[in-house]
């Protein structure tokens, strides 16, 4: 009998959670990553990830969670989740190279029997076409010795509501036995798995997901741009169009898109897409059209500025929230950095007010932090709400602050407060 029913490889904002359901359905769990600092933080019970609390991490390691740099321990585990990063390279396109190394550790440790399923999020023919290779290479096959499968994780950190047990799970196997046995797997602390006939279905399941959200923010955005210039409150348009019980889902402007996912996982589609010679072009036309929104902002606080006959050069800028999203301490691919870096190229003075991040830099320079929200608005020639966390009080900005940029649409509209 194996030592561990399930063996996390990548202990981030994925692994983490996936652990911790694991472990509390009474699965006997251990995490392998390639970070010492994680590894010794999580065995002394520090956690590092927002949905994941001490006292949750407490109650893993008592159910026996061990987290380790030692791959041996793959051998020892019936079932093998890999929720390693797959970000974009400096060329903007996918980066393998952490799938790659996680699933080469699992080969050298294969044994016949297990279960491997990969969850990081990637184009569709990862599993089958990378991974199964790497795989195949320690002399088992898939689908005979061992079982293959796909199973994109759909977490949304800080998300109250849905969390890994009740959000629906997708699931495709290379083989019908393997996708049987990832549902099987997945089913012991899931509430509903959904199966699909293969692998790359379930691949594109979730580049779908995540290239409409994109697609549907870029066309929010885009509007929110000329209607400004015809002078309608678009705001009210979205609320008023969401009152229609079918056939529409409401999205908002804002800043531009940040985290790990949205701004990163359509390149990977787009990429595949590339291969077969042509471009995917809502992918394209969206990410220009995001990426153009953090100077658009910009453009709109040089015009407020210069209603009051200033300059952006010398000026006070607090910029409030830098966080991808709210009430969560992610900074990944923040459009806030984009935003803060041609604030500074213009000569602008920033300081960042947001409880969830302590410290902040904009390629090596810190730019202060401000702990007292009410003073910070009030020294600020102009305050730029990027991210509402639900702990700002509001009405101090609304009282407090003098020229007041809203990128979310939750100010009153007045002399001195605009929405995007
Ligand atoms: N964060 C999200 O909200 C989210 C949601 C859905 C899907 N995803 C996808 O899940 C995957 C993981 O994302 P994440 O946010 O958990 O990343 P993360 O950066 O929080 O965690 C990944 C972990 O993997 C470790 N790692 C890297 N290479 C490794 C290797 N070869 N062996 C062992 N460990 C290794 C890193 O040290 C890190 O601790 C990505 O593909 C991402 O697109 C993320």
């Amino acid at each position: 009998m194996n030592e561990f029913d399930l063996a996390v490889i990548g202990l981030g904002y994925v692994g983490m959670p996936l652990a911790k359901e694991a472990a509390a359905a009474g699965l006997r769990v251990a995490g392998l990553d390639v970070d010492a600092g994680k590894v010794d933080a999580l065995n002394a019970g520090r956690s590092y990830i927002d949905d994941l609390t001490d006292a949750d991490l407490d109650r893993m390691l008592q159910n026996g969670f061990t987290a380790t740099l030692d791959e041996s321990v793959l051998a020892r585990s019936r079932t093998i989740v890999i929720c390693v990063p797959t970000p974009l390279d400096e060329d903007h396109r996918p980066d393998l190279s952490s799938v790659e190394g996680a699933t080469s550790a699992v080969a050298r440790h294969l044994t016949a029997g297990t279960l491997v399923v990969l969850e990081s999020t990637t184009y569709p023919g990862t599993t089958d076409e990378i991974a199964r290779p790497l795989l195949e290479a320690s002399g088992l096959v898939a689908g005979r010795d061992f079982h293959l499968a796909f199973s994109p994780e759909r977490i949304d950190p800080g998300n109250a509501k849905y969390g890994l047990r009740n959000t629906p799970k997708v699931v495709g196997g290379f083989t019908a036995e393997c996708r049987d046995r990832a549902t099987a797997f997945y089913a012991g602390f899931i509430e509903q798995i959904v199966p699909v006939s293969g692998t790359r279905e379930a691949e594109m399941a979730k580049l779908l997901e995540n290239t409409y959200r994109h697609v549907n923010i870029a066309l929010v955005n885009e509007m929110a741009i000329f209607c400004d210039e015809l002078g309608i409150d678009l705001w009210e348009s979205i609320e008023a169009a969401s009152t229609k019980p079918f056939g529409f889902q409401k999205f908002l402007p804002g800043p531009g898109v940040g985290g790990h996912c949205i701004p990163v996982d359509p390149s990977y589609l787009s990429y595949r897409v590339r291969r077969l010679g042509y471009p995917f072009r809502f992918v394209e036309l969206a990410q220009e059209i995001n990426e153009r929104m953090p100077n658009y902002v910009v453009a709109r606080i040089q015009r407020l500025l210069n209603k009051e006959r200033k300059a952006v050069n010398g000026s006070k800028v607090a910029l409030l929230g830098v966080t991808y999203k709210p009430d969560i301490a992610d900074e990944r691919e923040t459009p806030a950095l984009p935003l803060a870096r041609a604030l500074l190229e213009l000569g602008a003075e920033l300081v960042f007010v947001d409880p969830y991040v302590k410290k902040w830099q904009v390629d090596g320079v810190e730019v202060p932090r401000r702990e007292d929200l009410s003073a910070a608005v009030a020294e600020a020639d102009v305050t730029v709400l990027l991210q509402q966390h639900a702990i700002f009080d509001l009405s101090i900005v609304e009282e407090r602050a003098g020229l007041v940029l809203d990128t979310r649409g939750v100010l009153a509209e007045g002399d001195r407060v605009e929405r995007l």
